[in-house]
């Protein structure tokens, strides 16, 4: 069975993909440093799979651990490289935190997996690559903008890394995935979204109203250039999602990648804007939402989606789960957890 090494596994994103990764027949070792997940989540992906993921709890920052996992799990086959730090607002804050994170981490596992014969790297990118893109919907051709916050500068110097890592004539082989809006949860609300404190993102935040956790949410910006003047974004299930990674962790082993570096935007295609999301949930849940159109918030962009036609053909994957679905499962889990 072949081994892969999931960094950040017990995170949002990260752990949806060790249970696809299971279902396909890989063995998974998860390392994660619990700064915002729980090892507990590897007892939900153990319900969902009938198999628990080997867990080791460690910071991509630490080298010397980091030398000591890849030696204790000789054979690994691919790193999917999920741990980082996300929160846009906090990374103003806090830069270097964020820069230290995100950059010492990778810088590692890269200096490392040739030391140990792992040649396959997966990336967990972002279309905040992108900033406001000039023309939608954005292909992966469409040129990077100058980030708008430490956390979005951190996903464009990562790409940069591997991208000159591997050019540099490193025995790696690199995909960047650019993640769209990720939201959702595994259908039979094992495993979810689990913030910590006051939600930043949309969707824990309207899940959180509906269950009378929050008493308002706030709808950021009313004027923008779109048709019922909230943002648009292309919200993507976290399980369409995760499929992707399998299929990128197969293309890497099977040495059916076309280039050293390969990137593919993973979105569906479809904008969809704060208050067609609210009026979506509401009709899906039946759950009134309480909700209030307010000031924008500092860095949003107006409208980005996917223009998803490359990774559709390449890898040949597609966001197959509606918005209804996906925002039914959003709102199980949080009944759930809540
Ligand atoms: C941004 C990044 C994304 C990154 C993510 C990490 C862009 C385009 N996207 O997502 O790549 O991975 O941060 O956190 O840079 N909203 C409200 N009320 C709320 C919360 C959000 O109206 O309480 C609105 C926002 O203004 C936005 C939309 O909902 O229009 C989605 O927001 P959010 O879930 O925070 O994600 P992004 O900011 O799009």
């Amino acid at each position: 069975m072949q081994k892969i090494l999931v960094t950040g596994g017990t995170g949002y994103i990260g752990s949806h993909t060790v249970v696809e990764l299971q279902n396909a027949g890989f063995e998974v070792i998860i390392i994660d440093n619990l700064s915002n997940s729980s090892a507990e989540v590897a007892d939900g992906i153990a319900r969902i799979t009938g198999k628990r993921p080997i867990f080791e709890k460690l910071d991509c920052c630490d080298y010397e651990g980091l030398k000591n996992l890849f030696a204790k799990h000789a054979g690994i086959s691919a790193v999917i490289h999920f741990a980082a730090s996300k929160a846009v607002g906090e990374s103003v804050q806090k830069p270097l935190l964020y820069y230290r994170n995100n950059l010492v981490s990778l810088v590692n596992l890269l200096e490392l997996m040739p030391k140990f014969g792992v040649e396959n790297f997966v990336f967990s990118s972002s279309c905040t690559v992108y900033g406001q893109p000039d023309e939608l919907p954005v292909t992966e051709q469409a040129p990077r903008k100058p980030a708008e916050s430490p956390y979005g500068n951190t996903k464009q110097i990562c790409e940069d890394i591997v991208n000159d890592t591997v050019k540099s004539g490193s025995n790696i082989k690199g995909i960047l995935l650019r993640y769209f809006n990720p939201i959702g949860a595994h259908p039979s609300a094992e495993i979810g979204e689990l913030p910590l404190g006051v939600p930043q993102n949309l969707i824990p935040f309207v899940t959180q109203t509906a269950a009378g956790i929050r008493p308002k949410l706030s709808v950021f910006g009313s004027d923008y250039n779109t048709p019922d003047g909230s943002c648009v974004r292309d919200y993507i299930n976290v399980v369409d999602l995760a499929k992707a990674h399998v299929i990128a962790v197969k293309r890497l082993v099977e040495n059916k990648n076309k280039k050293p570096v390969e990137v593919f935007n993973l979105g569906t295609g479809r904008g969809l804007s704060v208050l067609e999301i609210v009026k979506t949930f509401e009709k899906v849940t039946g759950v009134k939402l309480n909700y209030e159109v307010v000031g924008s918030r500092a860095g949003d962009i107006e409208k980005v989606w996917a223009n998803p036609d490359f990774a559709n053909k390449e890898l040949g994957w597609k966001a197959a789960e509606t918005i209804e679905d996906t925002l039914a499962s959003a709102w199980k889990w949080q009944q759930k957890i809540s």
